[in-house]
C-alpha cells in the first residue's frame, strides 16, 4: 500500500467510562495488543503524518504505543479541563497536508484498504454511515437527497431521531480548512457539555458545503464502548489473523475454537488443533500442536506439542515431543522425549534423552529458581524429581522413583531405593475380615 499525501488523527483523549475501568479505553488489549495500536498500524501504512490526541493516561498511553512505533507517529495533547468532547480534541491540531483522516481510537476493526476509500471522493467532508437498527451509542446521520445533513448524538436525540438507522461510524475526512474554520466555532451547549466534532457537519452544512456520506460495514468500523465490545472485536480481529495463517499454509482444526495473538508467527507448515491458544511472542515452525495445548512467548520447531500441554514463556523446543499434561518453562528442549505429566522449569535437556512420566525439576526452594541440566541420551524413570541446582551428564540412566539430590556423572546410574516393608496378610488383620 502506498502512503498518500494524507494526514490522519486519532482521537484517543477520552477516558472511556463505559468500560468501567481503571484502564484507559485505548490501552485495552484485543489479542494480546493495545486497541489502539491496530488503528495506528493501518494509519501507518497511507500515512506518513499520523498523530494521536491524548489526555486522560496520556502518558501512559504514549509510552506504550513509542514502544511499537517509537518516532513514526506525534502526539498531541488536548486541553480536555477548558475543551472536552471530540471536536476539542482537534482545538490545537494543525495537520500537514490538505486531506485530513479523522478516525476515533476506539475503532481497532478498521482497516487500510476501508481508510482509502475516503480518498476517492473529492468533496470537502466526506463521514462514514453505518446502517443498522439494533446499535445503540452511534450519533444518528440526517440525509437527504445523498447528502449529509447532520449529526445528533443519541444522547440528544429525540424518539424520532433514535428511530433513524444511518449511524455515524466515527471516520471523517476533512477538507483542511473545513476544520481551520469550523472548530474554533464549535459550542458545548449540548446535555454532555462537550465540544462534539459531529456539529462541524451542521456548521458547515448552513454554509452549503457538500458532505457525502460514505456506508461503510461494521465488521471494520464497530466502536468499543464497553467489555461486550470488546469482546465482540477480539472475535472478529481472531477470525483476521486466523485466516491470514491459514491463507499462508498453517492447517488448523475447527478454527473457531482457536485462539492466536496478533504478535505470533508461524514457519514452514504448521498444524493447529481446536481448542489452542498461543499468545506472545510465539514463533512456531513445521510443528503440529495438538488440541488444547497453551503456548505462550515459546520457540516451537519441528516438534509435536500436546494435546494439553502447557508451554509457558521462554520454551525453546527443537525436534521434541512433548506429550500430555506436560508443563515446561524458561527451558532449552533439544530432541527430547517427554512424553507424559511431567515439569521441567528453568533447565536445559539434551538430544536423545527421554523423560518418564511423571518427573519434575524442583526448581524453587521458596526463595530462589535454580537451573536443572540434562546432558544427551539421558534415560529418566518415571516419577522421579531432580532437586535444583544440579546437573545430569550425557549417558546417565536414573531409576524410577528416584529423588536426585546430586549431580550425576557421565554414564552413571542412579537410583534412590527406600527401605521396603512387607507384611503378610496385614490387609485382613487391618479391616478385621476374613482372608
Ligand atoms: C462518537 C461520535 C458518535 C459516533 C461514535 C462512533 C461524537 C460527539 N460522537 O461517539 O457520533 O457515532 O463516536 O463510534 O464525536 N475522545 C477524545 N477527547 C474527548 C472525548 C473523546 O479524544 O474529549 C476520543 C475517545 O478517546 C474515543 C473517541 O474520541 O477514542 C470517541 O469518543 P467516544 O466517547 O467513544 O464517543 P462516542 O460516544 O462513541
Ligand atoms: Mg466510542
Amino acid at each position: 500500500m502506498e502512503k498518500q499525501p494524507l494526514s490522519i488523527v486519532i482521537l484517543a483523549a477520552g477516558k472511556g467510562t463505559r468500560m468501567r475501568s481503571n484502564t484507559p479505553k485505548v490501552l485495552h488489549k484485543i489479542c494480546g495488543r493495545e486497541m489502539l495500536y491496530y488503528s495506528i498500524k493501518e494509519s501507518l501504512l497511507l500515512s506518513d503524518d499520523v498523530c494521536v490526541v491524548l489526555g486522560f493516561e496520556g502518558e501512559k498511553i504514549e509510552n506504550t504505543m513509542r514502544i511499537y512505533f517509537e518516532d513514526k507517529i506525534r502526539f498531541l495533547y488536548q486541553d480536555i479541563e477548558n475543551f472536552p468532547g471530540t471536536g476539542g480534541a482537534l482545538k490545537s491540531y494543525q495537520p500537514k497536508y490538505q486531506k485530513v483522516l479523522v478516525l476515533n481510537g476506539d475503532m481497532p476493526l478498521v482497516q487500510a484498504s476501508e481508510l482509502e476509500r475516503f480518498l476517492d471522493t473529492d468533496t470537502p467532508i466526506t463521514m462514514s454511515v453505518l446502517e443498522s437498527r439494533n446499535l445503540s451509542g452511534y450519533g444518528r446521520v440526517i440525509i437527504t437527497d445523498g447528502e449529509v445533513r447532520e449529526i445528533i448524538e443519541e444522547k440528544d436525540a429525540s424518539a424520532k431521531v433514535l428511530a433513524i438507522n444511518t449511524l455515524n461510524a466515527g471516520v471523517y475526512c476533512f477538507d483542511k480548512e473545513i476544520l481551520e474554520s469550523y472548530i474554533p466555532k464549535l459550542s458545548n451547549h449540548n446535555v454532555q457539555g462537550e465540544y462534539y466534532l459531529t456539529d462541524v457537519i451542521a456548521l458547515a452544512r448552513q454554509d452549503s458545503i457538500k458532505i457525502a456520506p460514505l456506508f461503510v460495514q461494521l465488521e471494520n468500523f464497530q466502536g468499543v464502548n464497553d467489555k461486550l465490545d470488546l469482546a465482540k472485536a477480539e472475535e472478529v480481529l481472531n477470525a483476521r489473523i486466523k485466516a491470514f495463517w491459514m491463507k499462508r499454509g498453517v492447517i488448523m482444526h475447527l478454527p473457531e475454537t482457536i485462539y492466536i495473538e496478533e504478535s505470533v508467527k508461524f514457519f514452514g507448515e504448521c498444524v493447529v488443533e481446536n481448542g489452542v491458544c498461543i499468545y506472545g511472542n510465539s514463533k512456531i515452525t513445521a510443528s503440529h500442536i495438538k488440541a488444547h495445548s497453551i503456548v505462550e512467548s515459546s520457540t516451537i520447531m519441528d516438534s509435536d506439542v500436546g494435546p494439553l500441554a502447557h508451554l509457558r514463556p521462554n520454551s525453546i523446543v527443537r525436534n521434541s515431543h512433548i506429550g500430555n499434561f506436560v508443563e515446561t518453562k524458561n527451558s532449552e528442549l533439544n530432541g527430547v522425549k517427554v512424553g507424559h505429566l511431567s515439569y521441567l522449569g528453568d533447565s536445559e535437556v539434551g538430544s536423545g534423552t527421554n523423560i518418564g512420566a511423571g518427573f519434575i525439576t524442583c526448581n524453587y526452594d521458596g526463595r530462589a529458581k535454580y537451573k536443572t541440566k540434562i546432558g544427551k541420551n539421558v534415560f529418566i524413570g518415571s516419577d522421579s524429581q531432580a532437586i535444583a541446582p544440579i546437573t545430569i551428564e550425557d549417558d546417565c540412566l536414573v531409576g524410577a522413583g528416584s529423588t536426585i539430590r546430586r549431580n550425576l556423572k557421565k554414564g552413571e546410574f542412579f537410583i534412590t531405593c527406600g527401605k521396603e516393608v512387607i507384611k503378610e496378610g496385614f490387609f485382613y488383620k487391618f479391616f478385621n475380615k476374613k482372608a
